[in-house]
């Protein structure tokens, strides 16, 4: 949550950063500013809401300053107004900082510094840092920006980001890490600092993630590393492997749509990344090639898994899929209550933190929380942690051993949707890793499993190609509707909660997604004529359930659209408008079945004349708590 992003060198900055922001106001856009220092002073400018305000602002005022740092503001701290927007700036304004995370301590130091004389104009948190930063280099041993920064944070409490200008140090620009974040580029005469890549990798492939507690120092001539302590590391860039065009709009209307398309591809990549090539002989010990060592799944009596948002809807499909073929007992929690109120301990259990970022903080602090409490116990309690991301080189890379790396190539729009198939993907080559190895299903059932899967690239694209009419259309009737409610049983329930909340995120229509037995115990009270129902009817397990429940609805009057096989004449008779998929094995159908949901969602959010891609108050990385 809140993007910075840091520039010096010899092109003139602001163009540099306001385009490297526009890669970073997915992580919030309450508002955005940026500071340059240009004839011996900061110029900073700050604008309310998205970045296109600032970018009129600046227009007629933007300096050829070659050194400068930008934000782009998901507010926790004070409402997002222009006097709570970044940079903020000591009493002199010769002091510059940006923050991505919260100060827990702010209050306390806003005390410490007020009684010295210190007035702050802004309710953020962040506004302390340039404060204490001055009050450093006025008083203290500090003789240089490194220096009064380095002193700075080590009294900083919380997780955070920063980047800081002086007005009195031209050409030096300091980035600092500590749990939030933080890549620094190595161009040629230029360097860059961000908190995520595609603010940069226009400029330069050459990058380096700080680590915890540690600081950079970037000036024309290069870029130094120290710890907290001030001791000099020794550091390399790695040449990043992101291609620019994979973040451009591609004659989409919006990122979102574009990655709803994107997602035959995603399951195509999968399929190649995960599986053996020869399906023929299935005799090898699996034919699923996850990488994962064996220790990882020895003895496996339980497995937690630990996410949030859509994230933790890909984690209920891999809950059943693990329970269902390979008989592990599975439980999946919200990381955010996992943290306080985790488990009691159990052995041989495999901790699985899944997160497209890669950054999110109550999924870092589960998986941190349960390694430590483990650490002390006999080797059948240690910590077996994996992760499920698409950002390999985020904090969560960085923090577990073992992961399952999601292929959904870089995904801009804040609603989740190609990443959430590529979640699925993952789920489903590790149950069947685990199936095989653990022999709890017939060879000849997971083989058709394995094949069917091959097909899914293909249905789903006749499902894109049949739906988006539908969907538009769709979208048109209910652009006004004030309710909605999904439904679905076993491994659709999932899909259920996730089409809710892609509606609920991006057109900000109530959504509410049940289990379709459980509508009759309280929900079904809502619904009257005014309240469409969305069924998920795959044939299988629970498929008449799910259509007498449906029925249930009807009966009171409810609107009823069926995400269903295209040839069950069962289901049309039911249903007053129909979302068909490709017919599927109901074991394979979240992955169909979600496209029909994020395409309703998507056009009914359009239709709305909404931001489909930056939904309000969203961020689609949140690094805090
Ligand atoms: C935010 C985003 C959601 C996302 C959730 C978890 O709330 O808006 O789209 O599902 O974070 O993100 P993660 O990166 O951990 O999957």
């Amino acid at each position: 949550m809140c993007g910075i992003v840091g520039y010096i060198g010899t092109q003139a900055a602001t163009e540099i950063l306001l385009s490297g922001l526009e890669k970073l106001e997915y992580r919030g856009y309450d508002s955005a500013g940026i500071a340059t220092v240009w004839e011996g002073e900061v110029n900073c400018v700050r604008a309310k809401g998205k970045l296109h305000n600032l970018r009129s602002k600046l227009e007629p005022v933007a300096t050829p300053a070659q050194i400068g740092i930008g934000h782009t503001r998901w507010a926790t701290h004070g409402k997002p107004e222009e006097h709570n927007a970044h940079p903020h700036m000591d009493m002199a304004m010769r002091v510059a900082v940006v923050q991505n995370g919260i100060i827990e301590n702010y209050r306390d130091l806003r005390e410490e510094l007020k009684q010295k004389g210190h007035q702050f104009i802004s309710e953020t948190d962040t506004e302390v840092i340039p404060h204490l930063i001055a009050e450093l280099l006025k008083t203290s041993s500090s003789s240089s920006l490194l220096e009064a920064v380095r002193q700075a944070v080590n009294h900083l409490e919380g997780a955070f980001a920063l980047a800081v200008i002086s007005a009195d140090y031209p050409d030096e620009l300091i980035a600092v890490r500590q749990q939030a974040p933080l890549v620094i580029g190595f161009g040629q005469g230029e360097f860059f600092c961000a908190s995520d890549t595609p603010a940069i990798v226009s400029h330069t492939r050459a990058v380096l993630s700080l680590e915890n507690g540690e600081i950079a120092r970037l000036t024309p001539l290069g870029v130094e590393i120290y710890n907290f302590a001030g001791d000099r590391l020794r550091k390399q860039p790695r040449m990043l492997n992101l291609n620019p065009t994979m973040v451009e709009k591609q004659g989409f209307k919006h990122f979102m749509l574009k990655e709803i398309y994107e997602q035959p591809g995603v399951v195509r990549a999968s399929l190649e990344a995960y599986f053996n090539s020869d399906r023929s002989s299935i005799d090898t010990p699996s034919p699923v090639n996850l990488g994962l060592p064996p220790k990882l799944y020895s003895d496996l009596e339980q497995i937690h898994i630990v996410a949030c948002g859509t994230s933790w809807h890909a984690a209920l499909v891999g809950k059943y899929l693990i329970e269902q073929l390979a008989g592990i007992s599975t439980q999946v929690h919200y990381a955010s209550e996992y943290r306080y109120a985790p488990s009691p301990l159990t052995p041989n259990t495999l901790i699985i933190g899944v997160t497209q970022s890669g950054e999110t903080a109550d999924t870092l602090a589960a998986l941190v929380m349960e390694k430590e409490r483990r650490q002390d116990k006999e080797p059948q309690y240690q910590a077996r942690l994996l992760g499920i991301t698409n950002r390999p080189e985020s904090s969560l890379g960085r923090m577990v051993p073992d992961m399952i790396n999601t292929l959904a190539g870089i995904e801009i729009g804040v609603a989740a949707t190609k990443t959430f198939v590529a979640q699925l993907m993952a789920f489903y080559a590790l149950a069947l890793d685990l199936a095989y190895l653990r022999q709890t299903a017939a060879k000849e059932t997971l083989e058709k499993i394995i094949n069917d899967l091959h097909q899914i690239p293909q249905k789903m694209e006749t499902t894109l190609a049949s739906q988006e009419s539908l969907t538009e259309h769709l979208a048109h009737e209910f652009a006004d509707t004030q309710d909605f409610i999904f439904l679905g049983r076993g491994i659709n329930y999932p899909i259920a909660l996730e089409g809710a909340l892609k509606l609920k995120e991006i057109s900000y229509i109530h959504a509410e997604g049940y289990p379709a037995g459980e509508m009759k115990h309280g929900p079904i009270a809502l619904l009257d004529a005014k309240v469409p129902v969305v069924a998920i009817a795959v044939p299988g397990n629970v498929y008449e359930k799910v259509l007498s429940n449906s029925q249930e609805a009807k009966a009171r009057d409810s609107r009823l659209i069926g995400v269903t096989p295209v040839k069950d004449g069962e289901a049309a008779e039911i249903f007053n408008d129909l979302l068909p998929v490709s017919d599927v094995d109901e074991l394979l159908s979240p992955i169909l079945t979600v496209v029909p949901l994020q395409l309703l969602a998507y056009h009914i959010a359009a239709r709305r004349g909404l931001d489909v891609d930056q939904p309000r108050n969203l961020a689609k990385s949140v690094t805090v708590e």
